[in-house]
């Protein structure tokens, strides 16, 4: 059945201290969540062993941002899967458009960090979106479209239970500007009837679909309440425990 997720993504916030006092305030109020909703936080490569040892044995899992396209060997700079699964990481964000941005990330390199990270048996939570300019031509559904087809098309039904999908405008990230509950659902919709055409309705109906941009306490619920968003991958709000408990508790 569909999960119902709530998932931070800190990006590149907080001190390894600050880091772990973030995630000991989300663990205290994690029992206010409906047992229901997965909680999980995604912080920074350097914070994830002491995280770790805050949230074992909660309810609250741990995901990393980002994950090697290389299994292991001469790549300065990269974290592996392998490395993330060792350290208690059940999760990795991919293509986030920071990434795809700034850091050149391809849909042909997250076929690949996808089918790295799936070996290792961690979920993936993978984010597809459009920009401004391509929404203002009217492009959105096809470019999300395109970007599920690229990476999700080469995997299999199976792979598909650890696959999240997060929707995230690129206009909304950080912006202030939310998509409305009528944006995102159009685009949810979407995404859920491109799975449908090459998994079959009953994947695509289990497989939760996260709303990411500028989602807060005061909009979650009603982005929430939408029939094919199952929650959200939340930014800013994030980094205080109170707003990204609030927005947990917005179903
Ligand atoms: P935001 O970021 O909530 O700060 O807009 C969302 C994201 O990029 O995951």
């Amino acid at each position: 059945m569909r999960k119902k997720i709530v998932a931070g993504n800190w990006k590149m916030n907080t001190t390894v201290p600050e880091g772990v006092e973030l995630a000991k305030a989300v663990l205290a109020k994690s029992a206010e969540v409906p047992a229901g909703v997965g909680l999980i936080v995604a912080t920074p490569f350097t914070h994830l062993t002491e995280v770790a040892k805050v949230v074992k044995g909660s309810r609250v899992e741990l995901s990393a941002q980002n994950c090697a396209d290389k299994v292991s060997g001469a790549y300065t700079g990269e974290v592996s899967a392998a490395m993330l699964e060792s350290v208690g990481c059940k999760w990795t964000i991919l293509g986030h458009s920071e990434r795809r941005q700034y850091y050149g990330e391809t849909d042909a390199k997250l076929v690949e960090k996808t089918r790295l990270a799936l070996e290792q048996g961690l979920g993936v939570i993978l984010c597809v979106g459009e920009n401004l300019d391509q929404r203002e031509a009217g492009k959105h559904l096809e470019v999300c479209t395109e970007q599920i087809k690229n990476v999700l098309y080469n995997f299999s039904a199976e792979d598909m239970k650890r696959i999240v999908v997060a929707y995230e405008p690129v206009w909304a990230i950080g912006t202030g500007k939310t998509a409305t509950a009528d944006q995102a659902e159009e685009i949810h919709a979407c995404i859920r009837k491109v799975l449908a055409d090459k998994f079959g309705a009953k994947v695509a109906d289990d497989t939760t679909i996260l709303y990411g941009g500028s989602c807060k306490p005061s909009n979650a619920k009603e982005l929430f309440s939408r029939k094919d968003i199952d929650g959200g991958l939340i930014g800013g709000a994030a980094l205080k425990a109170d707003d990204f408990i609030a927005i947990a508790q917005s179903f």
